[in-house]
């Protein structure tokens, strides 16, 4: 069963020549790592790939080195831990699938990294997915569980509501309305999956500007150079 098509939402990204709104991407990674990193891991993302998005390259750094990371083997064969890196993806929550499923009483947490595209219209869906816990209409109910959201797929998911107002604190100063950090981590999930993004739309506009004097040009030599020859 398809779940409640979402709304569409005006993403500041969404135009032709819009970027990402990277003080969003920054909140998100925020929100991201204070709430949905106990359960989701973003595999594709390294603390590198935050510097010069979200972050400065001593910050990301910083954040870095506050996680522990599992490496080895060192000279006497042995597996050792140090302060994460730069080149150190985000931590994951769970060691493998099984161990997700134990932890969410069957149900498994997916990856997000790539989220936003793997789902039908996956911005709109992420965010109204996040924001559509609601109690069941009349005569429908819910196994133990599971809960009530007309955005997810069957209309029951093992994923509790996870946003409140307030929920978390924004260093920017931003009011964390439960909304508001809806809209940042679904901002960063976009930004996750699709890095290239604000390159990919200067680069087309470039183009579009080089092609268009090209025409111009070729126009003109075109009508100069048969203008003789009536
Ligand atoms: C599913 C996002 C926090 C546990 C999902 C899905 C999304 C999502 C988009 C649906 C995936 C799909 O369509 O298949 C988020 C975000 C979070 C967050 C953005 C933070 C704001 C959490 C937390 C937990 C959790 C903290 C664990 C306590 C799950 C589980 C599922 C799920 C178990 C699978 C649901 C099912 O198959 O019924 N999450 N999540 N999530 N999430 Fe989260």
């Amino acid at each position: 069963e398809m779940g409640l098509h979402a709304p569409q939402y005006p993403w500041d990204h969404a135009g032709l020549f819009s970027a990402y709104d990277h003080a969003a991407i920054r909140r998100g990674h925020q929100v991201y790592s204070q709430v949905c990193a106990a359960c989701h891991s973003v595999n594709q993302l390294h603390y590198r790939d935050l510097v010069g998005v979200a972050y400065t390259e001593e910050e990301a750094k910083a954040m870095a080195a506050e996680t522990e990371v599992e490496d080895g083997p060192n000279d006497e064969g042995e597996s050792y831990t140090r302060p994460g890196r730069l080149s150190d993806p985000l931590p994951r929550p769970y060691a493998n699938e099984e161990a997700a499923r134990y932890a969410n009483g069957g149900a498994y947490p997916p990856d997000l990294s790539l989220i936003t595209k793997a789902r039908h219209d996956g911005q709109n869906y992420v965010f109204a997915l996040l924001l559509g816990y609601r109690d069941p209409p009349a005569g429908v109910s819910v196994r133990e569980g599971l809960h009530y959201n007309p955005y997810f797929p069957g209309g029951a998911i093992a994923m509790p509501k996870m946003l409140a107002d307030e929920g978390t604190e924004y260093e920017d100063g931003t009011v964390a309305t439960e909304a508001q950090q809806a809209k940042d981590v679904t901002t960063f999930l976009a930004w996750a999956a699709e890095p290239e993004h604000d390159e990919r739309k200067l680069m087309g506009a470039k183009w579009i500007f080089i092609l268009a004097v090209v025409y111009v040009t070729a126009v003109y030599y075109k009508r100069w150079k048969w203008a003789p020859l009536k």
